[in-house]
C-alpha cells in the first residue's frame, strides 16, 4: 500500500492514460513511413490550439481541435494518404490505454484511493477511451475542462478537482506526462508526479514534481 500522504490520484487522459500515437499505428501499415512525424504534428497542433485559444479568449471542443490539427497534419504530411483521415480520427476517439494505465488503476484502487482524469478531452472523447479501454471501474471521476470552457493550464481548471473531491490542493497527486501539466498542478498547490515517457530533459524547474516515473508501473508502490 502507498504511503504517500495524498490520497486522491488524477491522471491526465492523453500521452499519460492513452497513448496519443496509437490512432496512428493502427494504420501504420497505410500511413506510410512519415507516420511519425504525421503523428507528431497532429499531437503538437492539437495542444498549440489549445493553448491559442485559450489565450485569446475563446474555445472550441478538444474534439473539433483534434479534427482540425488533424487536418493540419495531413496537409503538411501529404505522403499520407488523405482517404486515412476519417479512420484515423475515429481511432482516437477510442484510443488504446497504456497496459500500465490499467495497472496503476487497480492497483490504487484496491489500496483504498481516489481516482480520477482531469483532461481537456470532450466528455464524448473521453468517454469514448474510457469506455474502449474498459477503465471505468477504476476511476471515481472523469473531469473535462469542457464545463469551464478553457484549457489546461489555466488554474482554474486544476481547480475542477478540489471542488469534484471536495478536498485540499494538497490532498491531490496529479500525474501528468506533459511536462507543462506538471508544471500547472504543482503551481496550483497539488503533488506532481511527472511520467517522463519519452525520456525528455526537465524544464519548468521552479514547479518540480514530487517525483519523475518511467511509466505508470510504479506508482501504487511509491515510497
Ligand atoms: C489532456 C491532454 C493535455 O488529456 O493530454 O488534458
Amino acid at each position: 500500500m502507498p504511503s504517500t500522504s495524498a490520497s486522491i490520484f488524477v491522471f491526465d487522459a492523453y500521452g499519460t492514460l492513452f497513448d496519443v500515437h496509437a490512432a496512428m499505428a493502427r494504420f501504420r501499415d497505410k500511413v506510410g513511413p512519415e507516420g511519425d512525424r504525421m503523428s507528431e504534428i497532429w499531437r503538437t497542433k492539437q495542444l498549440e490550439y489549445s493553448w491559442t485559444l485559450t489565450m485569446a479568449g475563446h474555445y472550441e471542443s478538444f474534439w473539433t481541435l483534434t479534427g482540425r490539427a488533424l487536418d493540419y497534419a495531413m496537409a503538411r504530411v501529404p505522403s499520407v494518404p488523405k482517404s486515412l483521415r476519417d479512420d484515423l480520427l475515429n481511432a482516437y476517439f477510442k484510443l488504446d490505454a497504456f497496459p500500465d494505465a490499467r495497472v496503476a488503476l487497480r492497483a490504487l484502487k484496491a489500496a483504498g484511493h481516489k481516482t480520477g482524469i482531469l483532461s481537456n478531452g470532450s466528455p464524448d472523447m473521453l468517454k469514448g477511451a474510457v469506455d474502449n479501454a474498459g477503465l471505468g471501474d477504476d476511476l471515481d471521476g472523469v473531469l473535462s475542462v469542457d464545463v469551464l470552457k478553457m484549457f489546461k493550464p489555466r488554474p482554474e481548471v486544476y481547480g475542477l478537482v478540489t471542488d469534484h473531491y471536495r478536498c485540499k490542493p494538497a490532498d491531490v497527486t496529479f500525474v501528468s506526462s506533459n511536462r507543462w501539466d506538471v508544471m500547472a498542478a504543482v503551481s496550483v498547490g497539488f503533488s506532481g508526479l511527472w511520467v517522463n515517457r519519452s525520456k525528455m530533459p526537465d524544464e519548468y524547474l521552479d514547479f518540480a514534481p514530487r517525483k519523475v516515473l518511467s511509466d505508470l508501473n510504479s506508482l501504487a508502490n511509491l515510497p
